[in-house]
C-alpha cells in the first residue's frame, strides 16, 4: 500500500534573463556565475503570478489543459499517462516561499483555478525543502486515513503536490551575491493511495537551527497600526481630515492611519529580534528581500544532502548505489558534485537541470523530476530519491519508485 505517482508536471515564465543580461545590473560576468553555480540562464516572471505558474505546472500533471492566463506567458510540459479527473483530487498542498497572497491561501486559489472541487487545500513552507515537506506531509495524511482508524479522518485517496515560486520578488537586484542565483518556476506531482504498490517509501524531514541567520528574509507587510502599548491611539484631527476626504462611504480608507506615525509592526519587530535579522531596511537597503551568507549555506547543503540521502535510504531498506537517480535541489552545480563525491556517486546519478533554470527554491525538484522522466534518466518502476535544503536551516529527501 502507498502513495504512487500518477502525473508530473513543470511551468516557467516565457522570459528567459541571461547571465549577460544580469552584467548590466551588478559587477558580474557570465564566466564567474557559470563556474561557481553552473547557471546560465533563468526565468523571470513579470506578469505570471505564482499561482498562475502553479495551475500551469498542476494542469500538465492531471493531464488537463493549461487554463489560459490573459498577459501570461507560460512554457509548461508534463508525463500524464492517463488524464485524472479534477474531481477526484481531495487534497492539494501547495509549498511555496512566495505566496501571492496571505489569505486565502494560495492553495485555495489553486484549487479554484482548476476545478479540484473535491480538495483540502493549504500551503507549505519549508524554504527550498518545501517539495520533500510537502510530499510527506500528503503521503502522511493519506496512509492515515488509510488506517484501521482512518474512517474517523477524512478520506484521501488522491493528493496533488505542487511547489511554485517567484524567487525573483524576493530577490536585490543589486546584490550580486544572491540576483545571479535565483529563478521562477513550479513543478507538480499527483500522487494516488494504492493497494499493493509502494510509491514513496520512505521520508527524511530536519531542521537545524539557522544560528547564523545565514539565509532570512525579512516580512514587509504591516497595517497602519492605531495602537501604542495603552490601547487606541486617535488622532482625531487627522480622522476628520480623512472623512472630509472620503466621497463614498462605503470605500474605507485608513490612511489617516499612516498620519498617526504608527505603521511599523511590534510582532515583526519582536521576530526579527528572535532571530537577530539583520536590519538592512534601516541602513536603506531594500527590505523584503533574501540575504544570504553563501559560504555558510555552501558548507551545510552538501553535508545535509549526504545525510539526508543516506538517513532516507536506510528506512527504504535500499542501498545508495541501487538507487535510480538522485533528483537534488539544484543551487548551485558546486554542491552537487560535493554531494556526489560524499555518496561516493558519480555525476551522473544525479539530475542536474540548474544551467537553464537558475535556483527556484521548492519547485527545483518537482521541476527537475520532470526533465529526469522527459530526458529517459528515469522511468516507471525506477528508485529515485529526492533531495533538498534550504532556509531554516531545512533539509530532507525522499525515496520513492516510479
Ligand atoms: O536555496 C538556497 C540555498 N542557497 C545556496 O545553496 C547557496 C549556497 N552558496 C553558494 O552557492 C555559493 O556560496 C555562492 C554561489 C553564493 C558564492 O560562491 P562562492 O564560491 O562561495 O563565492 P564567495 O562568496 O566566496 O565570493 C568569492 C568572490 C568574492 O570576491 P572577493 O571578496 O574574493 O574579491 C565575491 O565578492 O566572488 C565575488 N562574487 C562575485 N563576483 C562576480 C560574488 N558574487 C559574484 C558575482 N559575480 N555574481
Amino acid at each position: 500500500m502507498g502513495a504512487c505517482a500518477m502525473g508530473f508536471g513543470k511551468a516557467v515564465p516565457g522570459l528567459v534573463v541571461h547571465n549577460e543580461d544580469l552584467e548590466k545590473l551588478v559587477q558580474t560576468d557570465d564566466e564567474w556565475i557559470v563556474t561557481r553555480t553552473g547557471i546560465s540562464s533563468r526565468h523571470v516572471s513579470v506578469n505570471e503570478t505564482m499561482v498562475d505558474l502553479a495551475a500551469a505546472a498542476a494542469a500538465e500533471a492531471l493531464g488537463m489543459d493549461v487554463p489560459s492566463v490573459p498577459g501570461a506567458n507560460i512554457d509548461s510540459a508534463g508525463v500524464c499517462p492517463e488524464p485524472v479527473d479534477p474531481a477526484s483530487i481531495d487534497l492539494v498542498v501547495l509549498t511555496t516561499i512566495t505566496p501571492d497572497v496571505l489569505v486565502p491561501s494560495n492553495a485555495a486559489a489553486l484549487k479554484r483555478m482548476l476545478g479540484l472541487d473535491s480538495a483540502v487545500a493549504f500551503d507549505v513552507n519549508a524554504a527550498c525543502t518545501g517539495f520533500v515537506y510537502g510530499v510527506s506531509v500528503a503521503e502522511s495524511m493519506m496512509a492515515a486515513s488509510h488506517t484501521a482508524g482512518g474512517g474517523a479522518r477524512n478520506q484521501y485517496n488522491r493528493a496533488l503536490v505542487v511547489s511554485s515560486e517567484r524567487l525573483t520578488r524576493l530577490t536585490d537586484w543589486q546584490d550580486r551575491n544572491t540576483c545571479v542565483l535565483f529563478g521562477d518556476g513550479a513543478g507538480a506531482m499527483v500522487l494516488e493511495w494504492r493497494d499493493g504498490e509502494q510509491g514513496v517509501m520512505s521520508s527524511y524531514l530536519k531542521n537545524d537551527d539557522d544560528d547564523a541567520n545565514s539565509l532570512t528574509c525579512r516580512q514587509s507587510y504591516s497595517s497602519p497600526l492605531p495602537f501604542d502599548e495603552n490601547g487606541v491611539v486617535c488622532d482625531e484631527e487627522a480622522k476628520a481630515a480623512h472623512d472630509a476626504r472620503s466621497d463614498d462611504p462605503k470605500v474605507v480608507d485608513y490612511s489617516y492611519i499612516a498620519s498617526l506615525g504608527l505603521s511599523c509592526d511590534p510582532a515583526a519587530g519582536r521576530a526579527d529580534d528572535l532571530f537577530d535579522i539583520d536590519d538592512r531596511a534601516s541602513r536603506g537597503g531594500p527590505e523584503q528581500v533574501i540575504y544570504m551568507n553563501g559560504q555558510k549555506v555552501f558548507k551545510f547543503a552538501a553535508k545535509a544532502m549526504e545525510n539526508a540521502v543516506r538517513q532516507a535510504c536506510e528506512r527504504a531498506g535500499v542501498a545508495v548505489q541501487d538507487v535510480k537517480a538522485i533528483v537534488p535541489h539544484q543551487a548551485n552545480l558546486r554542491i552537487i558534485e560535493f554531494a556526489a563525491k560524499r555518496l561516493d556517486l558519480p555525476l551522473d546519478a544525479f539530475q542536474v537541470s540548474i544551467g537553464h533554470t537558475g535556483n527556484t527554491s521548492s519547485s527545483c525538484l518537482p521541476m527537475a523530476l520532470v526533465d529526469a522522466i522527459s530526458s529517459g534518466k528515469v522511468s516507471h518502476g525506477d528508485i529515485v530519491v529526492l533531495v533538498a535544503f534550504g532556509g531554516g536551516l531545512t533539509s530532507g529527501a525522499a525515496v520513492m519508485r516510479l
